[in-house]
């Protein structure tokens, strides 16, 4: 008789997957060409640094890239060379990384939450909506599990209620809305290297634009604001930071970059066929087909469940996967951040001093988001990308692992 691994039967999922990232060729001679160049800090002139922004600006479409330290890092240096200030505020869905609250707070600006799609798990539009103030200044669209964004909504509020558009592509990098890639759309888009990016590096970050002045605002802002290389003229005039990346991480950056395009693919034949597969397993559903998610790029896939078909919660159901051997991600469907314990109490309050309208601030970070909510606790899922990019038996496997998990998930009523 079949049991669930949950319940003392036998594991389902047994394939080994070569775990994401793994280098995928020319790392090795890209860091010793690094090592025997003397320059292992961001240098002007040939660099790791000035190949991988050249490269990776070409691979977007944009005419900029600029190499930072993090995509946190990339966040405060973008909202500073748009000259946002204290008291002005940037909105964003609720569940996502809490790096973009940080970063925004510790850009010395105010982020506002928007609740999510039930749908899509992105911004929801009459939420958004109904959180903006005459103190809305940027729009960030966070594109998030490798989807884009609704551009053409997003375009939509920001022309209507006069926003910037700053795009977080971190978890996105090579996805594309309607042929275009994700970081294009806005005035300034930014990508993280870290761990669970589609392009690693160990750390690292990059901000494109097509602006020139922008450009050279962020080659000001990235050595501690140092006029020298941007402007020429040894002055500062911003608060900065440290954004610069270690030539190391460029380098490694660079030669991933190479093989992206050709393990984006892999990744993206993947997920089709395991969508194939699930698409008939009753409590399954897949992400919306929007026509004009033209290609995803996967940091991991998400599907949804429906608890009452399954007859199971959400949280029994993904223990269930877990214990049958899937690799799965427990809070890649991500929490609201109000929920965490610096916005859901008052300790937010001792850096955001500066906000002329501290009660609306208050209320935001009190508000029940609860479409996010729901998505978080009861209905997404998220599998590791490393079985999109192993061989068709692996994916068939994980989805007869899925299956015999929704088959039995009743025995898993009461599951704690
Ligand atoms: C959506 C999103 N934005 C921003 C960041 C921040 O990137 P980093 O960790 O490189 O600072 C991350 C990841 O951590 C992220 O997932």
């Amino acid at each position: 008789m079949i049991r669930l691994a949950l319940l003392g039967g036998e594991p389902a999922f047994a394939a080994t997957l070569d775990t994401y990232p793994h280098a995928f060729g020319n790392e090795l001679e890209e860091l010793r060409k690094v090592l025997e160049s003397r320059f292992w800090n961001v240098s002007y002139g040939a660099s790791a640094t000035q190949q991988f922004e050249e490269e990776f600006a070409q691979y977007i479409g944009s005419r900029y890239a600029v190499a930072v330290n993090t995509g946190g890092m990339a966040l405060q240096m973008s909202l500073r060379a748009l000259a946002i200030e204290p008291g002005d505020e940037v909105l964003f869905q609720v569940n996502t990384c809490s790096a973009d609250a940080n970063a925004v707070m510790n850009a010395q600006a105010t982020p506002i939450f928007v609740d999510s799609d039930p749908e899509t798990f992105m911004l929801n539009r009459p939420s958004l909506e109904s959180w903006l103030t005459p103190r809305s200044k940027v729009l960030m669209p966070v594109h998030m599990w490798g989807r884009s964004e609704n551009m053409d909504m997003i375009e939509d509020v920001a022309r209507t209620h006069n926003l910037i558009i700053l795009e977080d592509a971190c978890l996105a990098f090579g996805a594309e809305w309607q042929g275009v890639k994700v970081g294009r759309f806005g005035k300034l888009g930014f990508f993280s290297l870290g761990c669970l990016k589609s392009l690693q590096a160990g750390e690292g970050g990059v901000i494109v634009t097509d602006d020139k002045s922008l450009w050279k605002e962020l080659i000001m802002l990235r050595p501690w604001g140092d006029m020298s290389a941007a402007y020429g003229v040894r002055d500062q005039r911003e608060l900065a930071w440290n954004g610069r990346p270690s030539q190391f991480v460029c380098a490694v950056a660079l030669a991933q970059l190479r093989s992206f395009p050709e393990h984006l693919e892999r990744l993206n034949q993947g997920a089709s066929r395991l969508r194939k597969l699930l698409g008939d397993v009753p409590g399954i559903m897949n992400m919306p087909a929007d026509e004009s998610i033209t290609k995803e790029a996967f940091t991991q896939f998400m599907f949804k469940v429906d608890e009452d078909l399954l007859g199971c919660s959400r949280d029994a159901f993904a223990a269930a996967l877990g214990a049958e051997g899937l690799p799965f991600i427990w809070h890649g469907a991500f929490e609201p951040i109000n929920t965490l314990t610096l916005w859901r109490g008052d300790r937010w309050r001792t850096w955001i001093n500066y906000h002329p309208d501290i009660d609306f601030v208050a209320r935001n970070y009190a508000h029940v988001f609860e479409n996010a909510l729901h998505n978080f606790h009861h209905t997404g899922v998220t599998i590791s990308r490393d079985i999109l990019a192993a061989e068709p038996k692996v994916q068939e496997q994980a989805a007869e692992t899925i299956l015999k998990v929704c088959e039995h998930a009743r025995e898993l009523r009461d599951w704690q």
